[in-house]
């Protein structure tokens, strides 16, 4: 069934593609964002149908039970550490704009980067920020009950492998906050500030050759820019790990952008919000045009971290299977059925018939794979601390814990031999751990990838509905 579809898509695309061609541009707005969405990806031996269906029907709905149970719900995070990088010149400040509205006269008009305004768009921009600020916030609000049992939840720790900057789980900073209570939506941040963020990890931790000085950035076509073209030429040069690496950013990327289209702020009156899909914004982003031929790009990187992520589901089966494991909550029952249902789930991943084949990477010589693998390591640590230079909390918050998730998935990639020895040796010094934090993140990273797979289907069905010619 899925190869009659698969060819009919295709035979779809070629049409498009020949009337294009034929200068009689007539695509639906659908087929600009998703024609060279389908069928086989790069580098791996896998397709988009294929994901589509597996993830849609048989493993999101698992996946979303299990965030919602309280192990899962909770991510202990610092949200309070100082940008390493530069110093923070973002027009609403950081801390205490959550609850102060930010005044801009305290930062002279010359400092604030690229900011030259008059009084009265000042005062506008003094609303939006604001609002901005409060989309932004993070509600820490914990019940009483739960903070005592927080308090009782054991942690285990390993430095070694990791791929990340962790939070000190210790410090006096580090709070305890629930995700379900903070949903990573539309918050009004975006702009320059948003843009230094995106900027300095393609650009100075996406290995990037020193010898490219022009800038080469995807995000061009975001500001009008025409480099597209040359920066894909640049990728194809790559060995096929670093390629790999900045396909994953540009995945977590498209999630995310997948996410603020698909809850976008469509209402805000005083009788509630309203959330929902931003089918233009959705365009601005991944339409082929719009986007100079990035977007399906992008949307194929999304589908290529769903593939790592869900390789990474499928090697860690057997550190959970270990009889030792809890998912603890401190209710015993109900740990043991989370238990459960978190193993149902890791059977599903490992069921999937055409996973990502991680020993493509790093496979080459010895001591230049180990390089490269330190390299690899380096460059994901920076971007994570990174994160701490986002001025927005609530992102800050989901750019966390999405790095830490796929950090954490890189880690299990990366550690197959220690994790297959796991149930051989009892009682020995464990050569595999993860802390209950990387835990945490590893499954809520996943969960925002499984959603955002899920939203395509959501889009593909509004565009389909949709007819203009932009
Ligand atoms: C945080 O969430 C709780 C529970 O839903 C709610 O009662 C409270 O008003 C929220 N606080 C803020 C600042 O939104
Ligand atoms: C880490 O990222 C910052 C900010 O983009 C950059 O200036 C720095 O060179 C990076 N460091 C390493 C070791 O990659
Ligand atoms: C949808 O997003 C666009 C920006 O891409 C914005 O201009 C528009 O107002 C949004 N639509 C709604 C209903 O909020």
């Amino acid at each position: 069934m899925a190869g009659g579809t698969r060819t009919a898509k295709l035979l779809l695309c070629l049409i498009v593609l020949l009337t294009d061609i034929e200068g009689a541009i007539s695509r639906s707005a659908a087929q600009r964002c998703f024609c060279g969405v389908t069928g086989s990806l790069d580098d791996c031996t896998c397709d988009v149908e294929t994901i589509d269906s597996f993830n849609n029907k048989q493993l999101f709905p698992k996946l979303q039970k299990l965030l919602t149970t309280d192990y899962f719900r909770f991510y202990k995070v610092n949200l309070n550490k100082p940008c390493p990088f530069w110093t923070d010149n973002s027009h609403c400040g950081l801390r205490d704009c959550a609850v102060e509205p930010c005044t801009l006269n305290e930062v002279p008009d010359g400092i604030r980067s690229g900011s030259h305004k008059y009084p009265s768009e000042a005062s506008e921009d003094a609303e939006e920020c604001e609002r901005a600020e409060k989309l932004g916030a993070v509600n820490s609000s914990l019940s009483e009950e739960t903070q005592r049992a927080l308090r009782d939840w054991n942690t285990y720790d390993d430095e070694e492998d990791r791929f990340c900057m962790v939070d000190d789980e210790e410090s006096p900073d580090s709070d305890y906050v629930d995700l379900l209570l903070n949903p990573e939506r539309f918050t009004g941040y975006k702009g320059p500030e948003a843009w230094q963020i995106w900027n300095s990890i393609y650009e100075e931790n996406c290995f990037k050759p020193l010898t490219v000085n022009r800038p080469l950035n995807p995000l061009a076509t975001y500001s009008g820019g025409n480099e597209g073209r040359g920066f894909y030429n640049w990728l194809e040069g790559l060995c096929v790990e670093k390629r790999a690496f900045f396909r994953l950013v540009s995945g977590l990327h498209s999630s995310i952008n997948i996410h603020l289209s698909a809850r976008y702020l469509l209402e805000d009156s005083w009788f509630g919000k309203k959330w929902g899909h931003n089918i233009s914004e959705f365009q601005q982003r991944f339409d082929e045009k719009l986007t100079k031929g990035e977007g399906p790009k992008r949307l194929r990187n999304l589908y290529f971290l769903y593939l790592i992520e869900l390789r990474a589901l499928a090697k860690v089966l057997p550190f959970f299977q270990q009889p030792s494991f809890q998912l603890y909550s401190g209710q015993a029952a109900q740990d043991q059925e989370n238990k459960e249902l978190l193993l149902e789930l890791l059977h599903v991943a490992k069921s999937f018939p055409l996973h990502f084949d991680e020993t493509l990477l790093f496979a080459g010589n010895k001591k230049e794979a180990a390089k490269l693998k330190e390299d690899f390591k380096l460059t994901f640590k920076n971007i994570s601390r990174i994160m701490d230079c986002v001025g927005c909390f609530k992102c800050r918050l989901w750019g966390k814990v999405q790095t830490q998730g796929l950090g954490t998935a890189l880690k299990i990639l990366f550690s197959g031999r220690q994790i297959e020895s796991l149930p051989k040796s009892p009682g020995a010094q464990l050569p595999f751990q993860l802390t209950r934090q990387e835990i945490v993140a590893l499954f809520n990273a996943f969960g925002r990838i499984s959603t955002s797979v899920r939203e395509l289907e959501n889009f593909r069905s509004l565009l389909s509905k949709v007819h203009v010619d932009l």
